[in-house]
Order: C-alpha cells, then structure tokens, then sequence
C-alpha cells in the first residue's frame, strides 16, 4: 500500500515536459486522436498492479465525514428500472438546443474551415451525433468508474472508506446499466467506442500501483468533468427521461467526487514535496486528455470530416467558444484547490491549469461543500 513506489523516473519527466512544452499543439492532439480501432475485441485487459488491502480496524466512523457520505448513500439509492419512466418516447430531432450561430459562423466563414459547406441539415446531424457521441463517452466512463471503485475497495486501508467504495460500486453499476440502456432503446443502439484519449486514461488510472492515484484520477479528474459535463447537458436538454435520468446520475456523482475530496485531503497531508509534485503532473496529464478527448474525433471521422483539420480548427475557436469546454474544469479546478495541489510547491499546477485556459474556476464552489445540495432522491421524496 505504498504511495511512493513509482516514484517518477526520467522517462515520466520528459513525458510531463514535453506535455507541459505542446499542451496546445496541434500535432500532439492528432498523434494519437483517430478513432479507436482497438475495440472491435469485446474484452480490453489492464493489469492493476495494487495489493488487496485487509483491515483488521473495524472502528465505524474513526472518519466521521467519510461515515456521513456512506450513510447517505445507503439512504440515496434509486432504481434505473423503475425511478425513470422508459416508456416515454424520444424524438432525437428535437433533444437539445440548435447549435450556436456564433460557432456555425466560425466554421463558415473561412473557405478552408473543414465545415464550410455545411448546411442546416448537416448542423442539425452534428448536433444529434455529438449527444450519441457525449453519452457513449458518459457510458465508457461509466464503466471506468465501475472498476476503479472496485478496486478502491480493495486498495484502501480504512474501513469507512471500504464501506463507502462499496456503495459507489452499485451506484456506477446502475449508472452503465441506464447509459446502456438508454443508447439502445432510445438512441437506436447507435454507440461510439471508447474514445483514445478516455481510454489510456482509464488505463493509467488502473494501472497505478498507488491507491491514492485510483482516487486522484478517477473522483477527482473522471468524475469531476462528468458532473460538469451531466450538468450542461441536464440544463440544455428538453428530453424529459434524459434530463431526470442526468439529474439522478449527477447526485450519486456529486457524493463520488466528495469521496475523493475527503480522502484525499487526509492523504495529501501526510506526503512530501516530491509526492505531491507527482500528484499535480499526474492530475496535469489527465486534464489535458480530458480537454483533447472532447474534439469529438470519433464523430468527425464518422461524418467523413477531416479530423486533423478539425482538431486545428477547434483549438483556435475564438474565446467565447471555449466557454463550454472550459466550464467542464468548473468542478476539477476548486477540487484541486481544496486537496492543496493547485498551489503546492511553486504553484506548478496552477501555471498548467492556466496555460490550458481554466484556472478562472479555482474560487467556484468545491464539491465536498455542495454533495448535498445535489441530493434528487431525497428532494423527490420529500416533495
Ligand atoms: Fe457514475
Ligand atoms: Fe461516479
């Protein structure tokens, strides 16, 4: 249950330099952005490198907080099949907002935008692709989200936080099996595979012998832009059984993040310098896949758009346009800030969040001080 054992060695130091030199060039994004065709196999194996844990410390609630959040999960539960009324119909025309005009301007205007001869048809596909897209993603996640809790409550030495992991594995079990379903009986089976940039960072985030990484990457990083993300498309969506099934989803996830926040913070204080300095390049990578994997390269491919091209095209929208990506960092930034590694040591973390263009959000609310605002199941029972 080492927390040092991978200590960073000189090939992860020019990695995390050469990340930290191309963070906004082009040619790093498109090396490794064309669909993934590795997932024709049904099964994908990552080998998890970390011991199982026993504890023989039984004392309920020596974490008082981490003994609240289990608490209320066991009260919070809800039923994918039964809470959510599936026989209501979709029409995927008329599922979320038409697309910014100032964005179709954009794309228009330049004769070598890759979108320039794009009509209202093909804008009106663009939006209905990118919601298959989004929520394919959400499901891949989803399933990352599975196993890494898994294996939290394998990996973690306390017994709070094994009970509390193990009410997140039901929660994210619930969560696959709606995407899932979702996509099949409503969005006509139409899924996207996982895309590159989630899929190696799911397997970084498995892979790491450190438990405390599983919970940096996975309920900080992962589940930190999921809600930002659940959150954008539950406030832009008119479809009633997405938009409830979104905001049940987004309680469970907002008790995941809180998790990692709590856990964390205890973790956090206890190591050194050269630790934490870990930690922040580790959060550093999986920011920037983050960023990279909303281009959306699997749904440009499939539209028989240029992928390079468009990848250059969108890492040059004008600022108004970035908004939106930016605003799924609205709950990673002042998690960060709250765990102490936004500022850590000379504040390395805090350079790369700024040169990535999303360091405005470090003063927004974190999420181990909003879990229970978000609570829909306990709101739906008390109305
Ligand atoms: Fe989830
Ligand atoms: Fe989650």
């Amino acid at each position: 249950m080492s927390l040092t054992e991978n200590s960073a060695t000189e090939e992860s130091k020019s990695r995390i330099d050469s990340l930290v030199d191309d963070a906004n060039t082009p040619e790093r994004i498109i090396e490794i952005s064309a669909t993934n065709r590795e997932v024709t196999e049904t099964i994908h194996a990552v080998e998890d490198n970390a011991d199982a844990i026993f504890t023989w410390d039984y004392n309920k609630g020596a974490r008082p907080r981490l003994d609240r959040l289990y608490e209320k999960a066991k009260t919070s539960q809800w039923n994918g099949q039964t809470d959510l009324d599936w026989s209501i119909s979709v029409d995927q025309d008329n599922m979320v907002t038409d697309p910014d005009p100032i964005e179709v301007q954009y794309y228009a205007e330049s004769p070598e935008s890759p979108l320039h001869s794009f009509g209202e048809e093909e804008w009106a596909e663009v939006n209905r692709e990118s919601l298959k897209w989004a929520l394919s993603q959400f499901l891949h996640g989803e399933q990352g989200a599975l196993v890494c809790t898994a294996k939290i409550v394998e990996t973690v030495p306390w017994i709070d936080a094994k009970y509390y992991a193990a009410t997140q594995v039901m929660d994210e079990a619930r969560h696959v099996e709606v995407f899932a379903k979702y996509l099949d009986e409503k969005l006509d089976g139409d899924m996207y595979p996982c895309n590159t940039h989630l899929g190696l960072l799911l397997d970084d985030i498995v892979a790491d012998s450190r438990w405390d990484m599983t919970y940096l990457g996975m309920q900080i990083m992962v589940e930190g832009l999921a809600l930002a993300s659940f959150g954008f498309i539950h406030q832009t969506t008119t479809e009633p059984l997405l938009k409830k099934l979104l905001r049940y989803v987004m309680s469970d996830e907002a008790r995941h993040v809180a998790f990692g926040v709590l856990s964390l913070q205890e973790v956090y204080q206890s190591l050194s310098s050269a630790e934490i300095r870990e930690r922040q390049e580790f959060a550093f990578e999986a920011a920037l896949r983050m960023r990279d994997r909303f281009m959306r390269q699997e749904m440009w491919d499939r539209m028989g758009v240029d992928v390079e091209k468009m990848v250059r095209y969108q890492l040059n929208e004008p600022a108004e346009l970035k908004a939106f990506q930016a605003l799924l960092f609205s709950k990673i930034v002042p998690n960060c800030k709250k765990l102490g590694i936004l500022d850590a040591g000379d504040g390395w973390l805090r350079d790369r969040f700024t040169d990535i263009g999303v360091i405005e959000f470090e003063n927004w609310v974190d999420t181990a001080s909003e879990y229970e605002d978000l609570d829909a199941v306990a709101a739906d029972r008390a109305a």
